[in-house]
């Protein structure tokens, strides 16, 4: 049996980036068909929450309900464990979607070759470099009309800050395209090959081709090979330390859709990805290959069932080997529980887990126990992982009970509904109305559902647009006189001050008339850190 630290050492846990449309799920899907976990195209789709109206909440059920099943998928493939994590975009796009990424080791990074960098992927980029995990970009798309590689490459550079190293450079594209040159595997992969054989074509010491091929004829060939010379007087070096520092992404063209460069893709990211790292802890770093079983929860999810008012805690295991109904204890609270009730995660099915270990995702199941953020250790000592970062919501409404007979319910609801973390609280100062704040639109949509079908409270929605969020360094230097419309103070359900501005134009001149005034963005000061 493999030790510990042999399955640790075999794990890659990551998440997938990208805007909606740019081949997430295709690519989901190409990834799982390699490692054997489904068997045919089209398993992991019907879960594009776009194609819903998303006020039609039986549909918002479903679909919440598939991606529970699709939200992890782990896969093997060549002795490694894979986990894929979604990154919900399109409506259900939220906090959900950023903290995922405090449970990965890595990122790959989908663009959509015609696009380009678009702006879902900026936001969750950021917090990848904020955590400083490694980034692999898949550019998408090649078979169709794209923008030029090296301007893409630009863009990475200059929309994104990150450095890159491209893997291959593609020979032409859409209608014309022929396929990669590979200059990490010193090969052609061709787009279109007559015989399996010939898929790869061999390059010579000059780093042509080595044989006879009509590809030589075509003037594309030649552009390729004069844009991967200047890449290699001008361009980056390759480095393994800078990739695994996030400072420089590796980057692999290719479609996803005709599975084509996916594989090259697979192998060179399971080569380069690390497999689960040490995490900090109050008592000190973590390593995964201890034996002493810890991790947290990132996650929770209600269950699809209303009927059930169980809810599923997504736990990243981060050392030591979990077992069905082993004993554990909830570090917040002092308590000790068993794990007897646990899911794994699989592409078409969920399944009861009996073991796992650090890398890998589990769900408890939850009958309100747990929060976002918890940790959960066996045996002694107890410590508690750092703290999950808060982000910044975007869209604000004020909302109060219909009934005003109702209070109880409402106040109960809307606690346990902000535990899971979806949304977050804010009140007026003194007359204390509530504001929520959400990431994404459909939270406000599954927080009117859900109050009404789970806690029997019908509520009024004001909507007030979307706000630009700070919080302040130094409270003392506040006046309640500096709150108005365009720059509403209230506070968060820590009691922290927090101003909220109409847009980023009203930060600004809030800013250069009350210099005194330290404004934070909950993750500048994560990345300060
Ligand atoms: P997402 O999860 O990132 O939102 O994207 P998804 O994989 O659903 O892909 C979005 C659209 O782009 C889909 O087309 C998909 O077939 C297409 N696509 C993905 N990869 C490639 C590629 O390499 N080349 C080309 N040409 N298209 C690609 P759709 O028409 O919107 O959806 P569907 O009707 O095919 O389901």
């Amino acid at each position: 049996m493999a030790s510990l630290k042999e399955e640790v050492l075999s794990r890659r846990t990551f998440a997938i980036i990208s805007h909606p449309d740019a081949g997430k799920t295709t690519m989901t899907e190409k990834l799982l068909l390699f490692g054997g976990a489904i068997r045919d195209a089209g398993t992991v789709k019907g879960k594009k929450t776009g194609k819903f109206a998303t006020s039609d909440w039986m549909e918002i059920e479903k679909q919440r309900g598939i991606s529970v099943t699709s939200s992890v998928m782990q896969f093997h493939y060549d002795g490694y464990h894979v986990n894929i994590l979604d990154t919900p975009g399109h409506e259900d796009f939220s906090e959900d979607t950023y903290r995922t990424l405090m449970a990965v080791d890595s990122a790959v990074m989908i663009v959509d070759a015609a696009k380009g960098i678009e702006a879902q992927t900026k936001k969750l980029f950021q917090v990848c470099k904020m955590r400083g995990i490694p980034i692999f970009t898949f550019i998408n798309k090649l078979d169709r009309q794209a923008k030029p590689p090296l301007e893409l490459l630009a863009e990475l550079e200059e929309v994104l800050g990150i450095e890159s190293y491209p893997m291959n450079w593609p020979i032409g594209m859409g209608k014309e395209f022929f396929g990669i040159y590979d200059r990490f595997n010193k090969r052609v992969e061709q787009f279109r090959a007559d015989k399996e054989e010939d898929r790869f074509l061999p390059l010579n010491e000059k780093g042509e081709l080595a044989v006879d091929h009509e590809i030589k004829k075509s003037s594309l060939y030649d552009q390729t090979l004069e844009e991967t010379m200047l890449l290699e007087e001008a361009g980056n070096e390759f480095s393994e330390e800078r990739i695994a520092a996030g400072e420089l992404t590796p980057v692999f063209f290719g479609s996803a859709l005709t599975n084509f460069g996916v594989q090259t893709f697979l192998e060179t990211y399971l080569q380069f990805a690390p497999s689960p790292q040490a995490r900090q802890s109050d008592q000190g770093e973590v390593d995964p290959a201890s034996e002493q079983f810890s991790g947290f929860i990132f996650k929770i999810q209600a269950n699809m069932n209303p009927a059930h008012r169980d809810r599923i805690a997504f736990f990243r295991i981060c050392s030591g080997r979990f077992e069905r109904g082993m004993s554990v204890t909830l570090t917040r609270t002092g308590k000790s529980s068993k794990l007897s009730q646990s899911t794994q995660f699989l592409a078409d099915d969920r399944s009861t887990v009996n073991e796992a270990i650090s890398g890998d995702i589990i769900g408890l199941y939850d009958t309100g126990n747990y929060q976002i953020g918890d940790t959960l250790v066996g045996g002694k000592p107890s410590f508690q992982y750092e703290k999950l970062p808060q982000f910044a919501p975007e869209l604000f409404v004020k909302v109060s009970a219909k009934n005003v007979m109702k209070q109880k319910s409402f106040h109960k609801g809307i606690e346990q509904l902000v535990q899971e973390g979806a949304i977050q609280l804010y009140k007026t100062l003194h007359t204390e109305n509530y504001i929520l704040g959400a990431v994404g639109q459909l939270q406000f949509e599954v927080f009117v559902h859900r109050m009404k079908g789970e806690y029997n409270s019908e509520v009024v929605m004001e909507p007030m647009g979307s706000k630009v969020a700070r919080w302040i360094e130094n409270e003392e230097a506040v006046k309640e006189s500096l709150s108005n419309s365009r720059s509403l103070l209230v506070k968060d359900r820590h009691g922290k001050l927090v101003f909220l501005f109409e847009n980023e134009f009203a930060l600004r001149w809030f800013q250069d008339k009350n210099e005194q005034i330290k404004l934070y963005h909950p993750m500048e000061q994560e990345e300060a850190r």
